[in-house]
């Protein structure tokens, strides 16, 4: 048996069964059904307020929406390709379920209004939900760098040692990243929250609908300015994509340095057994496959803005089908940023900080050179000559395998005859990090000056 069409008054023949099965959106759209009732029941509120309905109708009406929700969260609602999407799924439904009056939901509106607020309704939530989880990893982040403001680790330029940092700053860089992306995803909540419904197919309707009405009760701050616009944009899906790509390509920062860390050849960091994976064939292997998951994953949520990029490009106004296509990249961009945010909320706190292996790390790699040069300068030396002077002397400790703090003061004058006994005060690590005192730097105690400033942004 062919399900009849709630557009079918025009047509002859039946669609061509691939046509069904090519078109059919309900089987990933379904999962708009809670805002799409949602929708309904506030535009039927509306149409009651302004006298298309009476009130009577708009209670059998939302009492069969209702029915319906409920139906579909107990597993009991049968969806119908043949009726394409979650919107005519529902709507035939409250048909059968509340009669002949359920058909009158449709008035002043179309699916085209119905989806772009559906998909904004959606979205809004999935950013709330987003940002809540990116805060309780910014908090873990910032707990484990308040237990790290004395951990003196290796910083690196091109993964080259470069200069001593302290490990709770390394920290606090990805907290940073994190503030930032939340607050474009917030950016972009308040572009995206305005109202479609009243904007019916592209021009608008003919009834003396309440559109501020509508806005307020679905929680809009007010309705969408021209209806061929409102309906046809995707605009807040791509800018949205393009905010969860950031944070993707941030988390995959951290990933890559978590990878790096837990090697042998690092051996900083140990995550917890509950987040690692075993090899299959070497016994001995504890695998980092989270992190390296979250970096994979960073590929397909910059690949689902690519294609929203694409979907949108020369779309001529209004409405077009192609806009159907927006609704798999965006549930896989939130469910992947989602997933990911969480399980590194949840990992982060399982890793154990090798400190000596930092601190030994640190040491190598002549990480004080620059602390060096800026000393001779402090002498009167040019900073171009305390650079090729203190070169010479990593150049000869290079040579003679010692660091230099472990030459003598003898062996460093023959560099630069003003250097002094107090030169081992900044030749050590501990010197190094402690000099750079200023906000923003990695000094101690700017790094718990920092703590407290994030967690009050944290808070507020
Ligand atoms: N399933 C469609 C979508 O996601 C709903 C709107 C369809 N409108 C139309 N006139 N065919 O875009």
């Amino acid at each position: 048996m062919t399900t009849k069409k709630p557009w079918g008054g025009r047509f002859d023949v039946e669609t061509d069964s691939l046509v069904e099965a090519f078109s059919a959106s309900v089987g990933f759209d379904r999962r708009l059904y809670r805002v799409d009732i949602a929708g309904s029941i506030a535009h039927v509120r509306m149409l009651a307020h302004v006298g298309v309905v009476t009130e009577q109708e708009r209670d059998t009406i939302v009492a069969g929406l209702e029915a319906i929700k409920t139906q579909i969260e107990a597993g009991e609602f049968e969806w119908d390709e043949a009726l394409e999407d979650v919107h005519m799924n529902i709507e035939a439904r409250l048909v059968s379920e509340v009669g002949e009056v359920g058909k009158k939901l449709h008035t002043g509106r179309s699916r085209n209004d119905q989806v772009a607020t559906d998909v904004r309704l959606y979205l809004r939530e999935g950013i709330d939900q987003l940002n809540q989880a990116m805060v309780a990893l910014q908090g873990v982040l910032i707990d484990l760098a308040a237990a790290e403001t004395d951990t003196i680790m290796p910083g690196f330029t091109h993964m080259q040692i470069a200069q001593p940092v302290i490990l709770g700053h390394h920290i606090l860089a990805w907290v940073e990243m994190l503030f930032r992306d939340r607050a474009r995803l917030s950016d972009c909540r308040k572009r995206m929250n305005v109202m479609p419904l009243g904007s019916a197919a592209l021009a608008g309707t003919t009834y003396p609908i309440d559109r501020a009405f509508t806005a307020k009760a679905l929680g809009f701050d007010g309705p969408t300015e021209n209806s061929l616009d409102a309906v046809s944009d995707r605009d807040f899906l791509i800018e949205f994509n393009a905010a969860a790509a950031l944070v993707m390509v941030h988390l995959s920062r951290i990933a890559e340095e978590l990878v790096l860390w837990s090697s042998a050849q690092f051996e900083f960091i140990e995550l917890g057994d509950g987040f690692c994976t075993g090899s299959s064939i070497m016994p001995q292997k504890k695998n980092p496959d989270v992190a390296e998951l979250v970096r994979g994953k960073t590929g397909r949520v910059c690949g689902n803005l690519m294609a929203l990029l694409m979907l949108m490009k020369a779309q001529p106004l209004a409405y077009n089908r192609d806009n159907q296509e927006d609704k798999e990249p965006l549930f896989d961009t939130l469910d992947s940023v989602l997933a990911c945010v969480k399980v590194f909320t949840g990992m982060m706190p399982t890793m154990t900080i090798k400190r000596d292996q930092l601190y030994a790390a640190a040491r190598r790699g002549y990480s004080t050179a620059t602390d060096l040069a800026d000393y001779l300068v402090k002498k009167g030396v040019a900073f171009r000559d305390a650079h090729e002077i203190v070169g010479k002397a990593v150049r000869a400790g290079i040579d003679s395998g010692k660091d230099l703090s472990e030459m003598s003061l003898v062996e460093l004058q023959q560099f630069a005859k003003d250097i002094e006994q107090d030169v081992f005060e900044i030749l050590t690590l501990e010197g190094s990090v402690v000099a750079r005192n200023h906000l923003g730097g990695t000094a101690p105690e700017q790094v718990r000056l920092a703590i407290v400033r994030a967690r009050q942004r944290l808070d507020g």
